[in-house]
């Protein structure tokens, strides 16, 4: 059966089973993630880092598996009405502020050492060939029409709002203005001839998909919010330019230079940009293919106020062009600062570039993990983010540290492990009057046990972007190691192994015993450092590196109890803190 836009329900089912296992399983092609591209109209603010977090860190978690690979784009969205009018404001050309301000995302992502292949500007010269391509390619199926337009459109979200979502209000100088009942931002009214796109004629087809690929959307809620809506409400067509003489900045419509393209139709085909279209695909008839070494499709990250454009206009305009659909829209909620909204009038945005300069890339980026959840907003406090960093010191750093004192010798513990000498352990714990036989077996149990499926665990979570609870699971492990070495007391075997009245089967036992619980826990810091290296890159290498655990053994290959029987030389050296406690920031 042939459904509307020239695709079999089959085509879709098997496209749909394919997309479905490649969320996970397909191997051979890279992960490829995206975050939105961020308007160039002013500074970045957290929302963005956030953004760009989730896909940094699910990109690194991806390579953490030496067998995968993962492509992360990000960038900014220069065009637009918006930036247009942000530049005439500042007196600037729109060139000469997209330049500046784009500038300024980048050493945000550099400071926050997020890892992107290629920040994508949609002004770069490959976009602009993309999306003329687009336009033209399916101009030519006859999907474009020209037609008059009348409607409500707000600059800020560079969108027409339908009359029923438009009120009344009166702004901040005490003039009558007409908003958007849920953005709040200001709409004006504008009728003008315009190119449209058949949107509507591809409603069905886009219901059909979704309704086969439960996960084409998360988290569910909001997949069933777009499904609700496509089913409630017909699609009407989407305007896709404006006239060149109300927006200048802007791509030229193929052949008419009287219209630009409007600036969203452009901004979502730079992911698409970015996977080479349509040189690196292959046409098959009326359909592009991606092959195995190509990233596409995508798994997009987007925040929830960006979710029909990603749910509903980019997968029509891939339908209309032939191309495969996303693999997945990852949703997020937004942070709140200090319990509302950000915005400049309140005075709570929080800048990401001078909370990096007051407490560093790892807690930032570690905070903005621990505390948030893709379902719903969260909540940006300067005391729970100092709480949260003092934790991660006292917890997690101190846990490294104590380990490598200058008490231990983590470098003969794991030989004395590759030597196989701690065969037999139970027995000499059991045997030991100094420590309490049954509870320390039962906790070094247990903690071997939590190491070895520590990464597992962790995999499950990051996967459905769920950071916060992979990072739970994660000091679960930290807790347990901190328990086990706070209760074996390695410490404690010091003055016997000197003690010349022992007898030497004595002393060995005791050696062993320290060097034993030296041994786990240093796994326990050796282990818990590569599966948290996606989150907090550079803490965990400074750690790994104090451990002199081998740059190709931070992989998930390592990380299990055992499996690494060469690192520890001069960790117990003397050394520099990780990292250092800074007192809580007063004024942001
Ligand atoms: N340019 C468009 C996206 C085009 S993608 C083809 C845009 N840009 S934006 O700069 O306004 O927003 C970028 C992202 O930041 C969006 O995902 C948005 O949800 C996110 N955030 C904006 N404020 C936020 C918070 N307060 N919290 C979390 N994310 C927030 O939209």
């Amino acid at each position: 059966m042939i459904v509307r836009g020239g695709y079999t329900i089959s085509y879709l089912r098997a496209v749909g089973r394919t997309s479905l296992n490649a969320i996970r399983h397909n191997s051979t092609k890279p992960f490829y993630v995206t975050s939105p591209i961020f308007y160039v109209n002013a500074s970045p603010h957290l929302g963005h880092a956030y953004s760009m977090l989730l896909c940094d860190t699910r990109s690194r978690w991806e390579k953490l598996d030496p067998s995968k690979k993962s492509y992360f784009l990000t960038g900014t969205d220069e065009h637009g009405l918006k930036i247009q009018a942000a530049a005439e404001n500042r007196g600037m050309e729109p060139k000469q502020l997209v330049d500046e301000v784009s500038e300024n995302f980048k050493v945000l992502a550099t400071k926050l050492n997020f890892d992107y292949d290629r920040f994508m500007r949609t002004t770069d010269k490959d976009h602009v060939e993309t999306v003329n391509y687009f336009w033209k390619a399916i101009e030519s199926k006859g999907l474009i029409y020209q037609g008059s337009h009348s409607g409500w459109y707000s600059v800020s979200d560079e969108t027409f709002y339908p009359e029923n979502q438009i009120e009344e209000a009166t702004n901040k100088e005490g003039k009558t203005i007409m908003r958007c009942k849920e953005s709040r931002s200001e709409v004006v009214f504008q009728e003008e001839t315009n190119y449209f796109f058949k949107l509507s004629e591809f409603q069905d087809q886009l219901i059909e998909y979704i309704e086969s690929h439960p996960k084409f959307i998360i988290p569910h809620q909001k997949y069933q919010e777009v499904l609700r809506d496509l089913k409630q409400n017909k699609l009407t067509d989407l305007s896709i330019s404006r006239p060149s003489s109300r927006l200048k900045w802007s791509i030229e419509v193929p052949n008419d230079p009287s219209q630009k393209i409007y600036v969203w139709f452009d901004a979502l085909i730079n992911y698409i940009t970015a996977a080479g279209f349509p040189a690196k695909f292959e046409k098959h008839g009326e359909k592009y293919v991606s092959g195995n070494d190509n990233i596409w499709p995508a798994t997009h990250v987007v925040g929830k106020d960006i979710i029909k454009f990603h749910c509903v206009y980019w997968p029509i305009m891939l339908m209309a062009i032939g191309a495969e659909l996303p693999r997945q829209v990852v949703v997020h909620a937004h942070w709140l600062s200090e319990g509302f909204k950000m915005s400049k009038s309140l005075g709570n945005v929080v800048d990401p570039v001078a909370t990096y300069e007051h407490y560093g890339e790892d807690a930032l980026r570690f905070f903005l993990s621990e505390y948030s959840n893709i379902e719903s907003d969260c909540n940006f406090s300067e005391e729970s983010f100092s709480d949260t960093r003092d934790t991660l010191i006292s917890k997690y750093a101190n846990l490294v540290t104590r380990v490598s004192g200058a008490k231990f010798n983590i470098e003969e513990s794991v030989k004395f492990n590759q030597e196989s000498r701690f065969e037999g352990i139970d027995e000499v714990i059991t045997n030991s009057a100094l420590v309490q036989a049954p509870e320390i077996i039962r906790l070094k149990n247990e903690l071997i046990s939590t190491m070895n499926q520590l990464y597992q665990v962790m995999d499950d979570r990051f996967v459905n972007f769920e950071h916060m609870k992979a990072i739970q699971e994660w000091w679960k492990a930290i807790d347990c190691a901190n328990l086990f070495f706070q209760r074996a007391e390695p410490w404690a075997y010091n003055k016997l192994i000197k003690d010349t009245t022992l007898s030497e089967e004595d002393t060995n036992n005791y050696k062993l015993l320290q060097n034993y619980f030296v041994y786990l826990a240093a796994e326990s810091s050796r282990i818990c450092s590569i599966v948290i290296s996606p989150v907090i890159p550079s803490l965990s290498d400074k750690i790994l590196t104090r451990l002199a655990v081998k740059k190709d053994h931070r992989s998930k290959h390592y990380t299990k109890v055992g499996t690494d029987h060469d690192y520890g030389v001069n960790a117990n050296s003397k050394h520099e803190n990780p990292i250092q406690r800074v007192p809580i920031r007063t004024s942001v």
